[in-house]
C-alpha cells in the first residue's frame, strides 16, 4: 500500500492546519513501501511498541538533545511543563510520577481540613485507587450517580445538603472531584452545560473543584470542546502523559501557583519524587504538539467511519450518549466476531477486540485511525465479510 504524504494531507484537510503531526505522517511517510500500518480500536493512544518508544527517543534526542531533569524539574521537563501552563491555562504545572498521585495530591491539597469529598461513583479515584483518599489523606470520598459518567447538580446540592443537614459534628466540604472522559463508563463525557453549572455553583459556595482528565484531549476532540475551556472549571487538572499521550508513564497536575507550590513537599513523603523522568517529559513533549488537531480530525474520520460501516451487512456501530472515542459494535447473526477479529488482523492489520458479549462489542477511535485513509478501512471490512471463514 502506498500512500502519498502530501494527498492525505489534502484529503484530510490537515494540509491547511498549522499542525504538526509528529507520530502518524512521519511514521506513514517513512514506511509507505512497507505493509498497511495498523489502526488499532482498541487503544485510547498509539500504543506503541518498545521497540517504537526507544527508536522514537533516540529520534527526538538526535533532533534535540534531551536534557535530563532534576526530581522533575529543570531540563526537557521544564519544556513540558510550560507548555502544559499554556494548554490548560493555568499558573503552574507540576511532574507527578501516577495519575493516582496527582487525584490524590490534588484532593489533599484542595481540601485542606475538610473532609468530604464528592466523586462519581464510578470514577478512578473512587473505584480505583485502593481507598487512598480515606487511608492516606483521612478523607470520606461520597460516591454521586452510582453506575452512570455523571452527577448532575441538583444530585450534588443534594447530597451536600443531606451531609451537612444531617450531621452534627461538621468536617467540612472539601473537594468536588470529577473524571471526564469516564473510563469505567465506555469513555462517556459529562456535557459541558453541567459542568459549567456545577462550577459556578461551587465557586459561588466557595467549594474546590478538581479534574481527572486523565483523557481529558478525547473528551476535547470528541465534545468538541477546548482542553482549555474544560480545565477552567476547575481548580486543578490532571493530564495523563500515557492514555493518549505516547509517554511510558506520568502524569502533569496543573492549578494556581499557591496550590500548586505545595506539591512537591506532597510528593517527596509520599515517596513519589523520581531522580530522572526525561524519558517521559521528551515523549510527552513529542506527542503533545498537534494532538488536539490530530484528535479532532480522528473525531471526524470516526464519523465518517461509522457512518460508511452502518452501510455493510452485518455490522451495526452506535454510538454511546455523550461518548468520545468508544462506540459500541454489534454483530449481525451468524457472524463469528472473534473470526472476523482475527481475519482483519492477519490480513488487514486492523486490530480490534476479540471477544464479544451477546453479539455486541465496542470500538475506541485514537490517533491510528490517521494512518488509513476511511475508504480502505471500510474495504478492509467488506472484504473481510464477504468470506465464508469469518461466519
Ligand atoms: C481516569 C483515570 N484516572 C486516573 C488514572 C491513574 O493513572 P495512573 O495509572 O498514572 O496512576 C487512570 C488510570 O487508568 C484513569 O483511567
Amino acid at each position: 500500500m502506498r500512500i502519498d504524504r502530501r494527498n492525505f494531507l489534502r484529503s484530510s484537510g490537515l494540509g491547511v492546519l498549522p499542525v504538526c503531526l509528529p507520530s502518524v505522517i512521519t511514521r506513514m511517510a517513512v514506511r509507505s513501501t512497507e505493509k498497511a500500518l495498523p489502526v488499532n480500536f482498541i487503544r485510547d493512544g498509539l500504543g506503541l511498541s518498545m521497540t517504537e518508544t526507544l527508536d522514537k527517543l533516540q529520534e527526538i534526542n538526535r533532533k534535540k538533545p534531551i536534557v535530563p531533569d532534576f526530581y522533575g524539574n529543570d531540563g526537557t521537563m521544564d519544556e513540558l511543563l510550560q507548555l502544559f501552563q499554556r494548554l490548560t491555562g493555568k499558573e503552574k504545572a507540576v511532574y507527578m510520577p501516577s495519575g493516582t498521585m496527582a487525584n490524590q495530591l490534588a484532593i489533599r491539597v484542595l481540601s485542606g481540613d475538610n473532609t468530604k469529598v464528592f466523586v462519581q461513583e464510578t470514577s478512578h479515584v473512587y473505584r480505583d485507587e485502593a481507598d487512598a483518599a480515606t487511608a492516606l489523606h483521612g478523607k470520606r470520598l461520597i460516591p454521586l450517580a452510582p453506575g452512570e459518567a455523571y452527577f448532575t447538580l441538583e444530585a450534588l446540592q443534594q447530597s451536600i445538603a443531606y451531609h451537612e443537614e444531617g450531621e452534627l459534628f461538621k468536617s467540612g466540604i472539601g473537594v468536588v472531584s470529577i473524571e471526564n472522559p469516564v473510563r469505567r463508563c465506555m469513555g462517556k463525557t459529562v456535557p459541558v452545560a453541567e459542568l459549567r453549572r456545577i462550577s459556578a455553583w461551587c465557586r459561588e459556595k466557595g467549594y474546590k473543584l478538581h479534574l481527572d482528565g486523565a483523557r481529558l484531549h478525547l473528551a476535547a476532540a470528541f465534545a468538541g470542546v477546548s482542553v482549555k475551556e474544560y480545565a477552567s472549571y476547575f481548580d486543578t487538572v490532571f493530564i495523563s502523559l500515557y492514555k493518549c499521550v505516547g509517554a511510558i508513564n506520568g502524569a502533569v497536575l496543573c492549578g494556581d501557583q499557591a496550590v500548586m507550590d505545595k506539591m512537591e513537599h506532597q510528593i517527596k513523603i509520599h515517596g513519589g519524587a523520581l531522580y530522572r523522568n526525561w524519558h517521559n517529559s521528551a515523549l510527552a513533549l513529542y506527542y503533545l504538539e498537534g494532538l488536539e488537531e490530530r484528535l479532532r480530525e480522528t473525531a471526524e474520520r470516526a464519523r465518517e467511519l461509522m457512518g460508511q460501516l452502518n452501510r455493510l451487512k452485518g455490522l451495526k456501530l452506535t454510538p454511546f450518549e455523550h461518548g468520545s472515542n468508544c462506540v459500541e459494535m454489534a454483530y449481525g447473526a451468524g457472524i463469528d466476531s472473534v473470526k472476523l477479529s482475527n481475519y482483519l488482523r492477519e490480513k488487514h492489520q486492523i486490530v480490534m477486540r476479540r471477544s464479544s458479549e451477546q453479539g455486541k462489542s465496542s470500538l475506541n477511535f485514537n490517533e491510528t485511525l490517521l494512518n488509513r485513509p476511511v475508504g480502505e478501512i471500510v474495504a478492509a471490512y467488506r472484504e473481510a465479510l464477504s468470506r465464508k471463514e469469518i461466519l
